[in-house]
């Protein structure tokens, strides 16, 4: 899909326009080669700080840092010319205050050229995407189970099974709603509660283990591709075991280099006379 105008890449204004309307297509691109291959068929792609544990094999996304994040933003900017793209802004560079999210979020989106930015948060974090919002950045909100959080939440699990919990999903889902987010990611959530707040918010839902309710879908593409097995959450559906694929290959490589297979005749440079 693209628009018109001398932007050919979709903004996050006509992801918003969007909402109720055919679903909105995001997964995760981390690396130029990864986004030129998924750009033709996405709405928006997400540099997501959960390149921490798929590309660095951290065991969580807080010790991703703004530079990592700029530095894939960049990578990824290289390989897009369809989709809006969206950069994570990671643990610790944007909880402090509005304005230091507003210095970072500055720095993301002036050094990758990304269209958006996305932060998790509910409640507690709407005064500053109406900061953000306000100054010229696009914000693509977070809520449910929030991974930044990890430490506070005691793990990850799916969130809103107890009364307490889906009403402060519900109350956050409309603090987000009213924020001047274009759009929010809802993560890990049950179903019911999920097709409630996509019905009673005027923004787009992007789904993630959040059930078929949301207006968008999002996955970590190494996940969908079979690339990342540290674990497979519940909510994932494998399309490829890319995984098993790269290891058979490199598996035939060094048995053909062992028994001096290859290189082969058409692989080696004959001198020219
Ligand atoms: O970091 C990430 O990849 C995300 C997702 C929503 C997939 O936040």
């Amino acid at each position: 899909m693209s628009a018109t105008g001398s932007q050919k890449r979709l903004t996050p204004t006509q992801i918003a326009a969007m909402k109720g309307g055919k679903p909105i297509v995001c997964l995760t691109a981390y690396t130029t080669p990864m986004a030129r291959l998924l750009d033709e068929h996405c709405d928006l792609l997400l540099v997501g700080d959960s390149l921490g544990m798929v590309l660095y094999g951290m065991e969580t996304t807080i010790g991703v840092t703004l530079d990592m994040m700029i530095a894939h933003g960049k990578a990824v900017m290289r390989g897009v010319a369809n989709a809006c793209v969206v950069v994570d802004m990671p643990f610790g560079s944007y909880q402090e205050s509005k304005e230091t999210a507003f210095r970072n979020a500055v720095r993301i989106m002036q050094e990758t050229g990304c269209d958006a930015v996305k932060l998790e948060g509910g409640e507690e974090m709407a005064e500053t995407i109406a900061f953000l919002t306000k100054r010229g950045i696009p914000v693509l909100g977070h809520i449910g189970l929030m991974p930044q959080l990890v430490h506070t939440a005691g793990g990850y699990r799916s969130v809103g099974h107890s009364e307490h919990e889906t009403s402060k999903i519900r109350r956050d889902a409309h603090a987000i709603g009213g924020s001047g987010a274009f759009a929010v990611v809802v993560e890990g959530t049950v179903e019911p509660l999920a097709r409630e707040i996509t019905a009673s918010i005027h923004i787009p839902t992007i789904g993630i283990g959040a059930s078929s309710a949301c207006d968008g879908q999002i996955l970590v593409s190494d996940d969908i591709l079979g690339l990342f097995n540290d674990f497979k959450p519940r909510f994932v559906k494998r399309y490829d075991e890319l995984g098993k694929r790269v290891a058979d290959a490199a598996a035939s490589y060094a048995e053909e280099v062992r028994a001096r297979k290859f290189p082969a005749a058409e692989h080696t440079f004959k001198r020219r006379s």
